[in-house]
């Protein structure tokens, strides 16, 4: 777990527009920036970012978030992850679990290791040039040297200590450390020799690793970095930061198998392409796939490992699959595997098969029927007890009810004797609410008001008087929420909404602050318009109060009661 108080420091440190800015070309336009929405298709800019508050909104497709939330969701990182890439910009170190406290040598030695990739990279790039048999290979594949520019190949040479070249003090540690040396009974040699070398970046954009294929038909076709500090192949996928400009406009990526398919891929103009790196897919990669593309199209080649492989993709997708965004698979022609597919083919070809993947459902109900004889008794309640297992995986509430139902159309049972028999409760705790869609505002509540005067000067929190207001309202709940947190003290500064975003992500407010907050960016109501606009509504709120008061009363009473209210009109005026 991370301090809430670090984070809460981390956002007063870093600036949204910097973080942003490394990703999107901002324009500055009036108090905020703005530019083309990275997170779907338009013409027009409705991608806002402001300085003051900290946020970023999108008046198109409703996105919404702090300089965290923008890393998560534009650069894929986990929580932790754009945590700790904030940090690191800040100067700042993340604090963690004494039990996992990392000393920092640890952390400059993780500095230190980047660096020795990336000059290996280059290196290799610089004898790529150098070698007429390496390009005369790439160029036989079909590769221009543009697309291999782009992918950062190498060539890495034929030689037992080729890297003493580019690291005149071959006998560091850290080159063993990177995987690129290995040191054994006294001699160091280089792991890559004689091979075409294909850098593997993480979603930062950092080289972290090679896989590096040989010329000819020696063995192992492809040798991979060996598992470092820095190279998870359980968490990467090879072609992430190429494939980002072209999965964010087509909304899709497509999940392959090799090195190869993505880069010839790219070349005849499918960019959205990932592989995972010799591994089966993990839940890791599905979640940040998920998080980048509204589509997700895995592709095996026809065989029957390709479908192996695509069912543990299948298992590992169930929980994870989301109603919003369909998961999908394509198998190719037996003998086919992407890259030979797209070079005979072509792009318009490729894509057509793409486009008719099979659905999630559609692969696991075939597949589960196809040990089954529906035509027996026997067979379909065979048939549902097989079922049972993986619809109980599935999280997204609609899919998991379609499922049910087609199962049990299969079956020859109705819905409610399949949801029986396989023990479904329809309604899933995992349920999660759709992203707001910005609309047509219909006039505000007070509460609403209250919400929105409360954002811009949290300091009000200290004045507010909760009696006023309704709380059956969820607008009244997020403002006694709100408040709650505001007067809770401890904040080294105050409270900024980026901070305030944080404070409330995942929670039942969340959806109502981030649309008080859109529509402040509209407004940019001033901290001093805030206050009045604050003062009035809990005295016109007391003057209703007073009124409903004296109704119900009579005499000397009475008399007080509208005193008083003559009082709060005045203050009014
Ligand atoms: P394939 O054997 O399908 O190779 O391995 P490929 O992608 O078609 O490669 P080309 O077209 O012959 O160049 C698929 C992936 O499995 C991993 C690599 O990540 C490869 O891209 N692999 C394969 C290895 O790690 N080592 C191997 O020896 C073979
Ligand atoms: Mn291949």
């Amino acid at each position: 777990m991370i301090p809430e108080s670090f984070k809460q420091d981390l956002l007063n440190r870093v600036d949204i527009v910097d973080v942003v800015s490394r990703y999107v070309q901002l324009k500055k336009g009036g108090a905020n920036f703005m530019s083309l929405c990275p997170f779907h298709t338009e013409k027009s800019p409705s991608f806002t970012v402001s300085p003051v508050k900290q946020f970023y909104h999108c008046f198109g497709c409703g996105q919404h978030g702090n300089a965290i939330g923008f890393l998560m969701a534009y650069a894929g990182m986990g929580y932790v992850e754009a945590v700790k890439d904030l940090a690191a910009g800040t100067g700042m170190t993340v604090p963690e679990d004494a039990s996992r406290q990392r000393p920092k040598e640890q952390t400059d030695r993780e500095q230190d290791l980047y660096a020795v990739i990336e000059r290996a990279m280059e290196f290799y790039r610089a004898e790529l040039k150098k070698s007429e048999p390496a390009i005369a290979y790439l160029k036989g594949r079909g590769l221009t040297g543009e697309i291999a520019a782009r992918f950062r190949i190498g060539y890495a040479p034929d030689d037992w200590q080729g890297l003493k070249a580019a690291f005149p003090e071959y006998e560091d540690k850290a080159l063993v450390d990177a995987g690129l040396v290995i040191a054994g009974d006294g001699k160091r040699y280089d792991r890559f020799r004689d091979r075409v070398m294909f850098p593997i970046f993480n979603a930062r954009g950092a080289a972290i690793g090679f896989g590096g294929r040989v010329m000819g038909e020696d063995e192992p076709k492809y040798l991979n970095s060996p598992e470092t500090v820095l190279f998870e192949k359980g968490r990467e996928l090879y072609g992430l930061v190429q494939a980002r400009e072209a999965m964010r406009t087509s909304s899709r990526v497509l999940v392959v198998e090799g090195y190869m398919d993505v880069v010839s891929l790219a070349q005849f103009g499918v960019g959205y392409a990932v592989a995972t790196l010799g591994t089966a897919t993990t839940p890791t990669h599905v979640g940040k796939l998920l998080r980048l593309a509204d589509e997700i199209v895995f592709c095996f080649d026809g065989d029957a490992a390709g479908r192996k492989a695509a069912w543990r993709a299948l298992e590992v997708s169930l929980p994870l699959a989301l109603d919003q965004k369909p998961l999908r698979f394509l198998f190719l022609p037996e003998g086919d595997d992407p890259d030979t597919y797209v070079r005979n083919h072509g792009r318009d070809a490729f894509e057509h098969l793409a486009g008719e993947a099979q659905t999630l459902s559609g692969f696991l109900l075939g597949e589960l029927r196809a040990g089954n004889d529906l035509a027996t008794p026997e067979g379909r309640s065979r048939f549902l007890s097989v079922a049972r297992p993986h619809l109980h995986k599935v999280a997204a509430p609609g899919l998991r009810l379609q499922m049910v139902k087609e199962v049990a159309q299969l079956a020859r049972v109705s819905q409610e004797e399949a949801e029986r028999l396989l023990e479904m409760r329809v309604t899933s705790a995992y349920a999660r609410p759709a992203p707001a869609r910005v609309q047509a505002s219909p006039p505000l509540s007070p509460e609403a008001q209250l919400l929105r005067s409360l954002l811009t000067q949290p300091n009000l929190a200290a004045e507010l008087d909760l009696e006023l207001f309704d709380r059956n309202l969820p607008e009244g709940r997020a403002v006694a929420a709100l408040a709650a947190h505001c007067c809770q003290g401890g904040w080294a500064e105050p409270l900024t909404e980026a901070q305030l975003i944080e404070a409330f992500a995942g929670s039942p407010h969340a959806e109502l602050l981030e649309r008080a907050q859109a529509s402040l960016l509209e407004i940019e109501m001033s901290p001093e318009v805030a206050e009045q606009e604050f003062r009035q509504i809990q005295l016109i709120r007391r003057i209703e109060r007073k009124n409903e008061e004296i109704t119900g009363l009579s005499g000397a009473e009475r008399a007080r009661r509208i005193q008083e209210l003559a009082e709060l009109k005045r203050q009014r005026a």
